[in-house]
C-alpha cells in the first residue's frame, strides 16, 4: 500500500539548492518536504566547490545560518593569477569593496541538514525511484520509495527540482519543451585534497604550457589543488607521486614552494557547460545544477545554485500566501540572466587559462595577451573581480 501525505512543496535533492530553498520556506511558515537519493553522511561528506561569493555569504547570514561560516570561513581579499613563473594579484576589494569566503560546499550542506533537523522539519534520505507526475496541473506528485522500502506518495502545490546535473526532474519535462546549450570542454581536472598547511595565502590560477593548476585551500590545514587532465583520464594513471610533481612543474614560481601532505581524497571531474530555458514546467522549477552547469575555473557552480532558490523561495512564498503568480512567471527569466553571465565569465576563465589539445602558438601568445591584460589594466582586472566577488542579485 502506498503512503500518501500532502505539503507545500515538494523538494528533490538535498544539495545547497534543496536545502536552502527549504531552510528559507521554513522561515516564511512554507511546509516543505526534502527527499534525497543518498545518506546524510554521504552529502556531508562529498567534496565539492570551496568558494563563496560575497553574495552568498550574505544570503546565508541573512538566513540566520552562517554562525560557523562567520567563525571558520577564510575571507579572501583577492587571487593570484600566475604565469610566466610571476604572481599577478587581483585585488578584489580593492578594486571591488568586496571579497570572497572559502567555505566549503560539504560544511554548507552540514550546517543547512542540523538546522532543519532541529527545526523538526520533514527531510528523507536515501529514497529511491523518485518520479515526478502531473507537472502542469495545479496538484502535481512526487512517487518514491522510502529507506524501509515503502512506496510513498508526496501531493503538492510545487515541485522544486534540486536534484543535480544527473537529476530525474529534468528529464520529466517533455523534450519539446526545453532547449538545451551546452559546450563540452576538451579537458577535465584532477583535484585532491591533501593535509598539508596551504602554501599560499590565497587561491592561485597558473597558466603553463603543461597545463592549467590551481592552489586552493579549505582550512589552515587543509590544502585542495587541482590539476587540468584529458578528458578521459583515469585515475589509476595519477598515483600522488606523480600528482605531486606535475604540481610543483606548474605551480613553480620564484620564491614559492609548494607544501606536501597525505591525500586525503583524489577523483577527476569532466568540464562542461550547460543551461536548459526555460528554468520552469508547470508547476515543475529547476534550480542550481539541474539546470546549469558551469566549468568550476570561476567558481560559480554553488553560488547559482544558491541565487536561484532565493528567488524560487520569495515567488513560491508569494504565491502560497497571496495567490500571486508573477514571482513564479519571472522566476525563469531572471535567474537566466545570471546564469548567462555566470555561464560566459566561467568559460572566460576557462578559455584563458587551459591549454586545449592542438592549441597553436597563435592561441597561446592571446592567452598569454589576455592574461597580461587583465593583471595590468585596473578596468580588466575590476572586471574580473566584480563577476568573482558577484555581481549584486538584481544587476544582471
Ligand atoms: P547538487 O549539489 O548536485 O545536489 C543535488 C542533490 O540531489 C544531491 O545530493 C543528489 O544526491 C540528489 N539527487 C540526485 N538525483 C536524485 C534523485 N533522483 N532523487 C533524490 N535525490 C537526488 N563548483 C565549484 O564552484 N567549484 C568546484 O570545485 C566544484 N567541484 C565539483 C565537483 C564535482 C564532482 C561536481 C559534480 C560538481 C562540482 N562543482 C564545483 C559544482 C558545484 O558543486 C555544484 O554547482 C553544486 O553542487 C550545485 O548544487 P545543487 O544543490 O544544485 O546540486
Ligand atoms: C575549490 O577550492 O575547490 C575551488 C576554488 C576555486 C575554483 C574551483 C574550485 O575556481
Amino acid at each position: 500500500m502506498m503512503a500518501c501525505v500532502r505539503t507545500q512543496v515538494g523538494i528533490v535533492g538535498a544539495g545547497p539548492a534543496g536545502l536552502l530553498l527549504a531552510h528559507l520556506l521554513h522561515r516564511e511558515g512554507v511546509d516543505a518536504v526534502v527527499l534525497e537519493a543518498r545518506s546524510r553522511e554521504y552529502v556531508e561528506m562529498r567534496v565539492r566547490a570551496g568558494v563563496l561569493e560575497q553574495t552568498s555569504v550574505e544570503l546565508l547570514r541573512e538566513a540566520g545560518v552562517a554562525d560557523r561560516l562567520d567563525r571558520e570561513g577564510l575571507v579572501h581579499e583577492g587571487i593570484s593569477l600566475r604565469f610566466d613563473a610571476t604572481d599577478h594579484r587581483i585585488a578584489f576589494t580593492e578594486l571591488t569593496g568586496r571579497s570572497i569566503t572559502v567555505y566549503g560546499q560539504q560544511e554548507v550542506v552540514k550546517d543547512l541538514i542540523a538546522e532543519r533537523i532541529a527545526a523538526g522539519a520533514p527531510i528523507e534520505f536515501e529514497v529511491a525511484d523518485v518520479a515526478v507526475h502531473d507537472l502542469t496541473g495545479d496538484a502535481p506528485r512526487i512517487t518514491y520509495t522510502d529507506a524501509t522500502g515503502r512506496g510513498q506518495e508526496l501531493t503538492c502545490d510545487v515541485i522544486a527540482g534540486c536534484d543535480g546535473f544527473h537529476g530525474v526532474t529534468r528529464d520529466a519535462i517533455p523534450a519539446g519543451a526545453l532547449t538545451v546549450y551546452e559546450h563540452v570542454y576538451p579537458f577535465a581536472w584532477l583535484g585532491i585534497l591533501a593535509e598539508a598547511p596551504p602554501s599560499h595565502e590565497e587561491l592561485i590560477y597558473a597558466y603553463h604550457e603543461r597545463g592549467f593548476a590551481l592552489h586552493s585551500m579549505r582550512s589552515p590545514r587543509i590544502t585542495r589543488l587541482y590539476l587540468q587532465v584529458a578528458p578521459d583520464e583515469s585515475i589509476e594513471r595519477w598515483p600522488d607521486e606523480r600528482i605531486w610533481e606535475e604540481l610543483h612543474r606548474r605551480l613553480a614560481a620564484d620564491g614559492f614552494s609548494l607544501t606536501e601532505g597525505p591525500v586525503l581524497e583524489k577523483v577527476i571531474t569532466g568540464m562542461r557547460s550547460f543551461v536548459v530555458e526555460p528554468m520552469r514546467h508547470g508547476r515543475l522549477f529547476l534550480a542550481g545544477d539541474a539546470a546549469h552547469i558551469v566549468p568550476p575555473t570561476g567558481a560559480k557552480g554553488m553560488n547559482l545554485a544558491l541565487a536561484d532558490v532565493r528567488r524560487l523561495a520569495g515567488a513560491v512564498t508569494d504565491f502560497l500566501r497571496h495567490g500571486r503568480v508573477d514571482g513564479l512567471d519571472a522566476y525563469s527569466d531572471a535567474c537566466l540572466r545570471r546564469v548567462w553571465r555566470a555561464e560566459h565569465f566561467s568559460w572566460w576563465m576557462t578559455s584563458m587559462l587551459h591549454r586545449a589539445e592542438g592549441d597553436d602558438a597563435f592561441q597561446r601568445r592571446l592567452q598569454l595577451s589576455q592574461l597580461r591584460y587583465t593583471a595590468t589594466s585596473p578596468a580588466a582586472a575590476t572586471s574580473l573581480a566584480e563577476n568573482y566577488v558577484g555581481l549584486p542579485f538584481d544587476a544582471t
